[in-house]
């Protein structure tokens, strides 16, 4: 990787860097395309980090499909699939690994249900842009606080990389892609469209004017739970810093995570009012 990255930085190329955890989707490829607008190279890698899973999550269970997520990438234009192991990436050990922690933005929403999961985000991140040294890495809005986090640790320890956030895509019926959908039964997936449409809904109540937040959240909790949902939180906030927001503030995200059978989804909406 390094050996490479030289002799692009040699021909004067810009190095962009996509980091997945695998299994690639649509949402995963645009990415891909929106680093190779903003470079000449375009790195991605595919790195299942243990240290971002809880305890009882799905580490083992998390789907490797790299055969096909290396066709998928042979189709665009995509220079190096870097795949490193847990020895590269945690040279001394999982245990003795240095930790990049980002605190605060961290505290609520997947962190606190999370607990330690953004530590591991950080961390990997530090050290694949360590290893990649790129120009540019791309991120996608779906995981919204994971974005934000990312580019506060970026700012934070002055890495000379520009964070980039990509739009969320989605399946036909609004359903963001991820890999956890594979986890959803078919009546499940069938409700799965149900969570953007809660957001969706305050966006509108919200557009409309209606500035009671609290009553706003609550009833897309009800909403989402009748659906046969488990909400883990339903937010409005700002959009620069996840902090509740004020009456004029303009920037506003509304963010969810919900439990549906063994699948826990994520979603969100940017929307200036
Ligand atoms: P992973 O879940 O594989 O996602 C890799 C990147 O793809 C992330 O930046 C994520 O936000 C983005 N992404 C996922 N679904 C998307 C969708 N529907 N539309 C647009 N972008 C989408 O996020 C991770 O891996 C890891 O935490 C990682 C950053 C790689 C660190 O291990």
């Amino acid at each position: 990787m390094r050996e490479l990255h030289e002799s692009w930085r040699h021909h004067g190329d810009h190095v962009a860097l996509v980091p997945t955890m695998g299994n690639l989707h649509a949402g995963h490829l645009s990415l891909v395309d929106l680093a190779r607008q903003h470079a000449e190279r375009v790195v991605v890698t595919v790195f299942v980090n243990p240290t971002q899973f809880g305890e009882d999550e799905d580490f083992d269970d998390y789907p490797r499909t790299l055969k096909r997520d290396t066709q998928r990438l042979k189709k665009l234009e995509a220079d190096v699939l870097f795949t490193p192991d847990v020895a590269t990436v945690y040279p001394f050990g999982i245990d003795k690994a240095t930790v990049v922690s980002v605190p605060g933005l961290t505290r609520n929403f997947c962190g606190a249900s999370r607990p330690g999961h953004f530590d591991g985000v950080t961390t990997v991140v530090a050290r694949l842009f360590a290893l990649v040294q790129p120009d540019v890495a791309v991120f996608g809005q779906k995981d919204y606080q994971q974005q934000l986090v990312i580019r506060h640790m970026t700012a934070d320890l002055s890495l000379p990389i520009r964070v980039i956030t990509a739009p969320t895509m989605r399946e036909a019926d609004g359903l963001a892609m991820s890999s956890r959908n594979q986890y959803l039964s078919e009546s499940e997936r069938a409700i799965a469209p149900q969570l953007h449409a809660s957001l969706e809904k305050i966006c509108k109540e919200l557009q409309n004017g209606k500035r009671d937040f609290d009553q706003l959240e609550n009833d897309a909790w009800a909403g989402l739970e009748a659906a046969g949902f488990v909400p883990d939180y339903v937010a409005i906030r700002r959009a620069e810093n996840l902090e509740p927001p004020d009456r004029d503030c303009d920037e506003i995200v509304v963010l969810a995570a919900a439990h549906l059978g063994k699948a826990r989804l994520i979603d969100n909406i940017v929307i200036t009012i």
